[in-house]
């Protein structure tokens, strides 16, 4: 049996920081030799960071642990380098976010010379939330058996409810009807006051990135706009770019980690 107690010891804020990262994911069919280009802020950038990134082809290349600040606007700009092949002096991936929280952008198609692109804006181990600014210790969750919720508080091992966790979920139940992709798991509420006794668990949903709401039936405003890619050639006629331009859009390799 679990003593109530112990619930609020770890939910307390520790002293160390919140935060998350940004990880970035490059694939190109050529070699090349890309720069990436990280900042807070869209109109007046501020803290660049410069990163090169030599590609071979069909090597996925990662960057990760990229600070990132939070509910702020920042930009990722992916310069090419040359691909004398097409008469490429570079082309540009620029991604801007007007709101920075845990996201992923990965569009379905790419431009060539690129076959992948990703960023995704994790939260660091054991902080939870859109924002990455809610603490929950998962391994001391586990021990009591336990586990943190998308949200950071605690709840039960997947597919369990009840004060003890013992109670098996029926998916089909009324208030577990998540959409899009949604999954039913039982949290146990925050209460403000640590002497209160009785912590009443209940169930929600866990949407997906992309979705909120509490059956996950809201789209989330959308928090990043779409990519932009524009190509700048060499005593090359604009129309030749052109068409280049037009024939190079492939499917995007790195929209699922899992599928590749
Ligand atoms: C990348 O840069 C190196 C060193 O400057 C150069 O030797 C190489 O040819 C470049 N590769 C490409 C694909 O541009
Ligand atoms: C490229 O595609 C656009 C839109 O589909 C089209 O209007 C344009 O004529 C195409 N350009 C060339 C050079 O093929």
């Amino acid at each position: 049996m679990l003593h109530i107690p112990l619930f609020f010891l770890f939910l307390q804020y520790p002293l160390i920081q919140a935060g998350g990262y940004l990880e970035l994911r490059l694939k190109s069919a050529f070699p090349l030799n890309a720069t990436v280009e990280i900042t807070e802020g869209i109109y007046f950038p501020t803290n660049k960071r410069t990163y090169s990134m030599p590609l071979v082809p069909d090597e996925t290349r990662i960057l990760t642990n990229i600070p990132v600040r939070f509910r702020h606007p920042g930009t990722v700009l992916v310069n090419s380098g040359p691909v004398e092949k097409f008469g490429l002096e570079y082309e540009t991936i620029r991604s801007e976010r007007w709101n920075t929280i845990q996201m992923t952008i990965g569009p379905d198609e790419i431009h060539l010379p690129f076959t992948g692109f990703r960023i995704d804006i994790k939260c660091d181990r054991n902080w939870y939330g859109a924002y990455c600014d809610q603490f929950c210790n998962a391994d001391v969750a586990k021990t009591i058996n336990r586990r943190c919720t998308d949200s950071g508080t605690l709840g039960c091992p997947d597919h369990y409810y009840g004060p003890n966790c013992d109670k098996l979920i029926n998916h089909n139940w009324r208030k577990c009807q998540c959409q899009n992709g949604g999954f039913c798991v039982s949290s146990f509420s925050r209460h403000p006051d640590p002497t209160f006794k009785v912590v009443k668990d209940q169930l929600i949903c866990e949407c997906p990135l992309g979705f909120e709401g509490l059956k996950c039936e809201k789209e989330s405003y959308e928090y990043a706009e779409p990519i932009t890619v524009e190509m700048f050639g060499r005593d090359h006629k604009w129309d030749n770019l052109q068409q280049f331009y037009n024939r190079s859009l492939v499917e995007n390799e790195l929209r699922d980690l899992d599928r590749f």
